[in-house]
């Protein structure tokens, strides 16, 4: 919290620090109300460009008290140094020097969660991006990298006491306390530093490494968890051995730890073999976590480790380069998720989530390109764009460069950089140079924000045999940037001939076909693509598995787009077909609602549909996912103006309208399904639940007792939580209140002592869209099992009201938008970083109609107004009004 107006960080501003810290020393004495930290720094003047006198040091630190500071074994009095809200400036009389501070801190109130902080009863760490500052004094930047050596001293009720890298010494001390000293022997920046104390019980395996060195694997976690580590071991095993065989990369101390702590802003932290995990992301038990929470355990699992090598042997120059570790790790993690899974059904997870989410982002006041050319608070730069974008910008390189250019690109980028602080252009300049390949165009999707439009046209000559593809691209206006240039589009498409037979693929000046299949790089405003050698019009398949982040149109008809759905080879696009024909019917439907005219469903949904149900081959998960209409989050972003009671009405009118005339087949495929087998975590099993789910919900929409009958059973009877929480999900949007009411209470009572299904138990209510969803939200705040302390509380209920619960939150009479206002400036002063993140929903305000955006906007300048506003709030709702 400041005073003066927060400053913006820009990357043309980079400059290599003035000096290095070879090694670093740290021993933290832990204690019930504060505690101290000694470090001893081992420094040296960085050569480059260094001039004939010694500039200042200046050291980073926040909200710490001084205690001592020498520099090479010289207690400092006051007027040696200078010392001001974030920094500690010294003057060096030698090149190479020694500087020991000790600062007194105090985790016990730390409630920002970032720094050393106290989660329960047991210490940790979160230092990414700038929280080592809140330790101790120091150069606080990702390119001054340094050997550690930690020990961490505290009494005998923290028996475990951890840090990174390799165990050197343990002793006693007196008055019962001991003390443990950890060593790592790899440079690294302060972001990477970790520390645990607490009294944890232990999960332990091993992995022997390809060149058969033996590691050690712990997870530590409190002693009730110890039944709900197994599937984050298997998941960790299956992450080192993935790694090894799809980027060659080995595993190099001989311990790798994993912590779960209840209370983390964020999924995880990759600290070097220390990664700090919210619980969420680290527990699942076949009772207590569903399927989507065990593969989500799965893919942040090899998240983490893949940044072993990612992020940490490799990492980031500055925090303009984030994307340069988080966009391939999410890569990394997407391909390793595929590979464990149907690749397909997570590709459409993935994209999915993608298009509602990130899309919107580009669309609105924060966007910004992957490397942002500036910040005012790093921590909101930890975006779906830096994220997810990112990734698939990492993607399209694979895409381009193909499987084996991409390994030789990685495995140069490894080899060149190891143990080095680079930039994007780095990544891009190995791609590069393993290739042999000119990228300089393709790096524009690294400097240019929002998201490209693709218009695409066709034109067939029969005389001639030919068929055009003309492409034209354009990308809108983001903050900072009114033109953009063309970007380099991997589109990869095939032609489909009238049994939904992909065609040989010629171009004209081609002396044969190749293939069936093509990445076409669109690289110019419009550019024209021409095949030859066709006797019938073929039907375009494009932009295969999404590869490239963009919107693309072709002019399809309806029944271009059934036939799609139906027969096209690619699954991807089979799912992206029916996706956009549900789109284009709700789009069409909304404005007849609008105009007040009865609501009438195209058949030609309910035959893809019908083809879905009674087609026994087809794989269930695939199924599940195409009788999913697309999200009301993506109707809103895909909106001129979002008329959020339209999409939620027509949207459930339409589902309704399946449920209710593919009740009878439908049925019968939910009994098969629901066979009362014994509980499986094996990916057939989880597809069967999939599809069993939704068509519960589907059934559920016909209002009959036998449907909720079925629900009740199922939640009853279910021997796992996906189904019993499937079950509950569907009572508590319905109007059965008796047993709606039950189900509510005995989840509650069922669950009590385990708080992250208590999570679910919160945000399966804050999340109805039933009328009253602010009355209901409001008294899920008062229930003893919510905190305002508590990341994974505040998202459960505040966050999923607000960006799931559109209805509610949308209300016209800005109820919805005053109470999560009210609630960031209350979490503000203790959380910034999470009340920054919880504002999303408000800078989106230019998407409604005009007296929401009154509403809105409204709100957001009363938050402005606030005194002592965090750098991050202050940051996100300045942009949003700007
Ligand atoms: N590096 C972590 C991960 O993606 C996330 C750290 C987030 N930190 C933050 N201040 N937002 O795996
Ligand atoms: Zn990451």
């Amino acid at each position: 919290m400041r005073t003066e107006q927060p400053k913006t960080i820009y990357l043309k501003d980079y400059q290599a620090p003035e000096y290095w810290i070879d090694e670093t020393h740290l021993t933290f004495e832990l204690f019930e109300d504060h505690a101290l930290v000694h470090s001893r720094l081992n420094m040296r003047r960085n050569e480059q460009g260094a001039g004939q006198s010694l500039p200042p040091l200046v050291l980073d630190g926040q909200l710490l008290e001084l205690v001592s500071v020498a520099l090479d074994e010289q207690l400092l009095q006051a007027g040696d140094y200078q010392l001001d809200e974030d920094t500690l400036t010294l003057q060096p009389a030698a090149a190479a020097f020694v500087v020991a501070v000790t600062t007194r801190i105090e985790p016990q109130h730390n409630t920002a969660l970032e720094g050393l902080y106290q989660s329960g009863k047991m210490f940790c760490t979160q230092c990414e991006a700038e929280g080592f500052r809140k330790i101790t004094y120091y150069l606080d930047r990702p390119d001054v990298m340094s050997r550690f050596t930690t020990t961490v001293i505290a009494s005998r009720d923290y028996p475990i006491l951890l840090s990174n890298g390799n165990p050197v010494a343990n002793g006693e001390e007196k008055g019962g306390r001991h003390w443990v000293t950890w060593e790592d022997p790899f440079p690294k920046p302060a972001y990477l530093f970790a520390l645990v104390a607490g009294d944890l019980c232990l999960i332990q395996d091993s992995f022997t490494t390809m060149s058969g060195r033996e590691i050690d694997l712990r997870i530590y976690v409190e002693p009730e968890n110890r039944e709900q580590c197994g599937h984050a071991m298997d998941s960790l095993k299956r992450s080192m051995r993935w790694d090894e065989e799809v980027y060659g990369r080995e595993y190099d101390l001989d311990i790798f730890m994993i912590v779960a702590v209840n209370d983390f802003n964020m999924g995880a932290m990759e600290n070097k073999g220390l990664n700090i995990f919210n619980s969420s992301c680290v527990l699942a038990h076949p009772d207590t976590a569903t399927d989507l929470a065990f593969q989500r355990v799965e893919a942040v699992v090899a998240h983490e480790y893949f940044h072993n090598w990612s992020g940490n042997r490799v990492t980031c120059r500055d925090w303009f380069q984030l994307s340069l570790k988080e966009g391939f790790t999410v890569f990394r993690d997407s391909q390793f998720s595929a590979d464990m899974n149907s690749p397909t059904v997570s590709r459409i997870e993935h994209v999915g989530f993608l298009r509602a989410n990130q899309f919107a982002e580009d669309a609105g006041p924060m966007a910004h390109p992957v490397r942002p050319d500036s910040f005012i608070e790093i921590s909101n730069f930890y975006t779906l764009t830096v994220y997810e974008k990112g990734a698939e910008v990492v993607r399209m390189l694979h895409t381009l460069l193909g499987e084996q250019g991409f390994r030789q690109g990685s495995d140069l980028y490894f080899e060149r950089h190891d143990g080095q602080a680079v930039t994007c252009d780095d990544f891009i300049k190995a791609m590069e140079d393993a290739n042999g390949a000119d990228l300089g165009q393709f790096k524009r999707w690294y400097s240019q924000a929002g998201t490209p439009r693709l218009a695409v046209e066709s034109r067939y000559d029969a005389a001639k045999g030919t068929f055009s593809l003309l492409f034209r691209q354009s990308c809108p206006p983001t903050p900072g940037q009114s033109e953009k240039l063309p970007q380099v589009i991997p589109v990869r498409m095939a032609l489909l001939d009238r049994e939904g037979k992909e065609l040989p693929l010629q171009f004209e000046g081609e002396a044969a076909p190749v293939g069936t299949e093509r990445v076409l790089a669109v690289a110019g405003a419009e550019q024209v693509f021409t095949f030859t050698g066709l006797t019938e019009e073929p039907l375009p398949s494009l932009l295969r598995g999404f590869s490239a982040p963009v919107k693309m149109s072709y002019p399809y008809s309806r029944d271009d787009r059934v036939f799609l759905a139906k027969n096209d080879p690619d699954g991807f696009n089979r799912w992206e077909a029916g996706q956009a024909l549900a789109l284009e019917m709700l789009q069409g439907m909304i404005g007849i609602h609008q105009a007040g005219r009865p609501l009438l469903l195209d058949q030609r949904l309910r035959d893809v549909f019908y083809a879905l149900l009674t087609d026994r081959e087809l794989d269930p998960a695939m199924v599940a996912e195409m009788l999913r209409l697309p999200s009301e989050a993506y109707m809103v972003e895909v909106s001129e103006v979002a008329d959020v009671d339209a999409i939620h009405q027509v949207r459930e009118w339409v589902r309704g309208e399946l449920a209710n005339t593919l009740a009878d087949v439908m049925w019968p495929l939910y009994r098969d399904l629901d066979d009362g087998a014994a509980y499986s975590p094996d990916a057939g099993s989880m597809a069967r639940r999939s599809l069993k789910n939704t068509l519960l919900s589907y059934l559920m929409l016909t209002g009959s007792q036998d449907a909720v009958d079925a629900c009740v059973r199922q939640y009853v009877e279910a021997n796992n939580m996906t189904d019993r929480q499937a079950a509950l999900v569907c009572l508590v949007n319905s109007d059965f209140e008796k047993q709606k009411q039950a189900a509510l209470a005995d989840f509650a009572e069922r669950w009590k002592d385990y708080p992250l299904v208590m999570d679910q138990w919160f945000s399966v209510q804050a999340a109805c869209a039933l009328p009253g969803g602010l009355v209901r939200v409001e008294k899920l705040l008062e229930h003893p099992a919510f905190s305002m302390r508590n990341p994974n509380k505040i998202r459960a209920v505040i966050g999923a009201f607000a960006n799931q619960n559109l209805v509610n939150f949308h209300a016209a009479d800005g109820a919805g938008y005053r109470f999560l206002a009210e609630r960031i400036l209350q979490l503000d002063p203790l959380n910034p970083q999470v009340a920054a993140r919880l504002l999303t929903p408000l800078t989106r305000w230019r998407k409604y109609d005009a007296a929401r955006q009154e509403l809105m906007k409204a709100e957001l300048a009363r938050i402005m107004a606030a005194s002592s506003l965090s750098p991050d709030v202050y940051e996100v709702v300045s942009k949003s009004l700007a």
